[in-house]
């Protein structure tokens, strides 16, 4: 039997990540630490909450005293660290909140670990960050492993930061460290104030779709299982001390990606061709606003064998009919805090 903690569990990528370890992996005992902020939700793990290898604690990363606690309870073999504030537009109206969890909460985990692990020859601890962290491409490139870090907006400075402690670590007090970065996730559970499941929810509500700026930015998608894949071949197979880069070989201007989605959507509300396209609205561009992303995911690929699955489009369909199929769960998730959040930067803009 071996426990792992698996921090921001109840959150979208988190909880793919539970359902897999829970399912896969019998003989581990999983531990989910989540503060249940508003973006973290018990509902995505409905299937495996009683599962006997799996354990929920409720708790904040920030808080050292916790951590310690934890990792004294459960003595930890490994660690999954995907707890995070993580939306770019909420850590340009509020920053420290990002890093108080990103950098604070991460080297909470760091220093308990450290701590508690006498002998860790055979422990791992694994953080999850994103290719936000290397700043912004122009027309051309992919970020690699090599590129050097230069975050731009409150939050991929906060995870950089994280990303940096980690490394620090690693050198200084020999943690087995590993890292992936990541490019854009989409699938079922992600909160709607991203992208896409933000602009799913408002076509179905005939709702605007606030397009930043001239719509013209890039980013690079990956199917959340496809991440969750990777995740679990970094978290076994990934060599100590390396970093991986984990992306889609998928990369969409957003509003040639929103058309597609306005499409798609009139086909399966059985709307009139062109009626959610009306509903697009330019608004004032992010502050900060990062061109393009890509990621050179060759490293992953040659070293550990792990390619991306789906076709966008399987994704892109399997995403929308989890959120036609789920009125009750976005209802359920954006009754509360980021309603009124949502509200404020809306009139503001
Ligand atoms: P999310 O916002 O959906 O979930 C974050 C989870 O962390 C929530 O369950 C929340 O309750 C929990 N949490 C927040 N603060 C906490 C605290 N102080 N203590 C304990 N728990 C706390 O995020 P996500 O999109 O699932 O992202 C997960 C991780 O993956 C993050 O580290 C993020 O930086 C990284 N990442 C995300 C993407 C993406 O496209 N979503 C891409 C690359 C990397
Ligand atoms: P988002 O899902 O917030 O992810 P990130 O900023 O971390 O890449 O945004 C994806 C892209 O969509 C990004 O270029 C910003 C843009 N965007 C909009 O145009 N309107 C919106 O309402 C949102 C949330 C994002």
């Amino acid at each position: 039997m071996k426990n792992i903690l698996i921090t921001g569990g109840a959150g979208f990528i988190g909880s793919h990540v539970i359902r897999l370890f829970v399912n896969k992996y019998p003989d581990y005992t999983v531990v989910n630490l989540d503060k249940l902020t508003y973006a973290g939700n018990l509902e995505n793990l409905k299937d495996v909450e009683n599962a006997p290898n799996y354990v929920f604690e409720k708790g904040d990363i920030v808080d050292e005293a916790f951590v310690f606690a934890l990792f004294e309870k459960y003595a930890f073999d490994g660690v999954i660290h995907l707890a995070a504030e993580s939306h770019v537009d909420r850590s340009i109206a509020n920053p420290m909140e990002f890093i108080h969890t990103n950098v604070i909460g991460t080297v909470n985990l760091l220093n308990a670990a450290k701590t508690h692990w006498k002998d860790s020859s055979d422990k791992r601890f694994y953080h999850i960050s994103t290719d936000e962290v290397y700043g912004s491409l122009g027309e051309e490139g992919l970020f690699t492993e090599e590129t050097a870090y230069d975050p731009r907006s409150p939050y991929s400075a906060a995870k950089a930061g994280s990303d940096h402690f980690v490394r620090a670590w690693f050198h200084t007090y020999k943690l087995p460290v590993v890292i992936s970065n990541c490019s854009n996730n989409y699938g079922p559970n992600q909160f709607p104030e991203k992208l896409l499941p933000l602009f799913i929810n408002n076509i179905i509500h005939n709702k605007p779709l606030p397009v930043y700026g001239k719509g013209e930015n890039v980013r690079d998608w990956l199917y959340v299982i496809d991440h969750v894949h990777a995740i679990d071949l970094v978290y076994h197979k990934g060599m100590v001390g390396e970093t991986y880069n984990i992306g889609g070989h998928n990369e969409w201007k957003n509003i040639d990606l929103i058309r597609l989605l306005c499409k798609i959507m009139d086909i399966k509300l059985g709307r009139e061709p062109g009626t959610s396209e009306k509903l697009i609205t330019y608004v004032k561009d992010r502050a900060g606003h990062d061109m393009r992303y890509a990621i050179d995911a060759s490293k992953i690929q040659e070293e550990l064998g792990w390619v991306p699955s789906l076709q966008f489009a399987e994704g892109l369909d399997k995403t929308i009919d989890w959120y036609l199929d789920n009125p009750e769960w976005i209802k359920n998730v954006t009754s509360g805090e980021y309603q009124n959040y949502y509200r404020e930067q809306y009139e503001n803009r």
